[in-house]
């Protein structure tokens, strides 16, 4: 079947056309077209996201990015072919979600085509499906690690049907860490990809911070995360002018130390707890999603535990999505509608995995 996946949950309207054959347990995914309008460049100025802004740009860009998509897929605008829209309900910034939500439903009734709701965070767990071919088949139960701008949790998949979110940050979010830190460090908005780019020329260089910053919550049994006294650290190490100043305008030695340090804080803590995660529940597979596993270090430190976890699959999202896209959605409304699964198709900006 061909669904048309609809994403506008932050800064990103996005649109795929996927294709899926074969049924749930072993489908597979061939993404027809992959479109995404990205708003940074214009939230940029105000250091993140505003929520009405989002709004009016998705309004503003939804039939183009349809457009698009269609004509990249090779599909008819009147949606023939399409058999399913699969539209993001949360979580998410609700202005923006409702906008997402109207124009999905608009195209069901014009076009007489069933409309499903998709949870992003589930997205982000499915991003690692496309383009997969008939031979892969996802070993279940699997983990999850969820590390976003909005979210950082772990979750527990026996099936696709029994989810249950076994840990997450009671503070700020991963993402949003990175992103403070980077405005901390005056670096622009979003901060994961610049910190991520001074952090590896520090290690290139070989410049270390005189300091360690704490690993929050290392040690505590649970699987629960905590980052903002991180970034209280960081910035009290900032405010040390015998410890940190800057000699000019100009990326220096010191911004690179601070986010090379952070960012090892950042993996050193999040790989801990994957680790007592997947000891507790003897996962078969490990998934990581959300824009955060975009970071480089990151991801080959979590592509090395396979050396310790032999039997365990790990999987990550290809780059392209490992950031907000529609391919992740057009997958879970797929694997929803799959399931019987309806979600209320309404926005809830702190829709939760259930
Ligand atoms: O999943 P995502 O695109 O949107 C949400 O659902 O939140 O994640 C965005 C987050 C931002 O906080 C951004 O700074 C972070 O992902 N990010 C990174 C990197 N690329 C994006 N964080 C660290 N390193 C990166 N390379
Ligand atoms: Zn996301």
């Amino acid at each position: 079947m061909i669904i048309l996946g609809i994403e506008t949950s932050c800064d990103e309207t996005a649109i795929s056309v996927v294709e899926a054959t074969g049924d749930i347990n072993e489908p597979v995914f061939k993404v027809l077209s992959s479109t995404i309008n990205s708003q940074v460049k214009l939230h940029k100025e105000f250091g993140g996201v505003v929520p009405n802004l989002a709004k009016r740009e998705h309004q503003k860009n939804l039939p183009l990015v349809l457009k698009q998509a269609l004509e990249e897929a090779g599909i008819e605008d009147d949606l023939k072919e399409v058999d399913l829209i699969s539209v993001t309900v949360g979580p998410g910034l609700e202005p923006a979600l409702w906008t997402g939500i109207g124009f999905a439903k608009e195209l069901g009734e014009k076009y007489r085509k069933p409309v499903i709701g998709a949870n992003h965070m589930l997205g982000h767990i499915a991003s690692v499906l496309p383009e997969k071919g008939t031979e892969f088949k996802l070993k279940f139960p699997v983990l999850a690690l969820l590390i976003s701008g909005g979210h950082t949790e772990l979750v527990f998949l026996k099936s696709w049907k029994e989810k249950e979110k076994i840990g997450e940050t009671l503070d700020d979010a991963v993402g949003e860490a990175f992103d403070k830190v980077a405005r901390m460090l005056d670096l622009p908005y979003p901060g994961g990809p610049e910190i991520s780019r001074l952090a590896e020329e520090a290690r290139e260089k070989n410049i270390k911070l005189d300091t360690k910053f704490p690993r929050p919550m290392i040690h505590s049994k649970d699987f629960n995360f905590s980052f903002s006294g991180l970034k209280t650290a960081v910035l009290y190490y900032l405010r040390n002018p015998q410890k940190y100043s800057r000699e000019n305008d100009f990326v220096d030695s010191s911004q690179m130390a601070v986010a090379r340090e952070f960012e090892d804080a950042v993996i050193e803590t999040l790989l801990s707890k994957t680790k007592n995660a997947i000891e507790k529940c003897s996962p078969k597979t490990l998934i990581i999603g959300g824009g955060v596993i975009a970071n480089k270090a990151l991801r080959s430190e979590f592509l090395n535990l396979s050396e310790t976890y032999k039997q365990l699959e790990i999987l990550i999202p290809e780059k392209p999505l490992t950031t907000d896209n529609a391919t992740m959605i057009a997958i879970t409304g797929f694997i929803e509608y799959k399931l019987g699964n309806r979600l209320e198709l309404e926005a809830k900006g702190n829709l939760e995995i259930t």
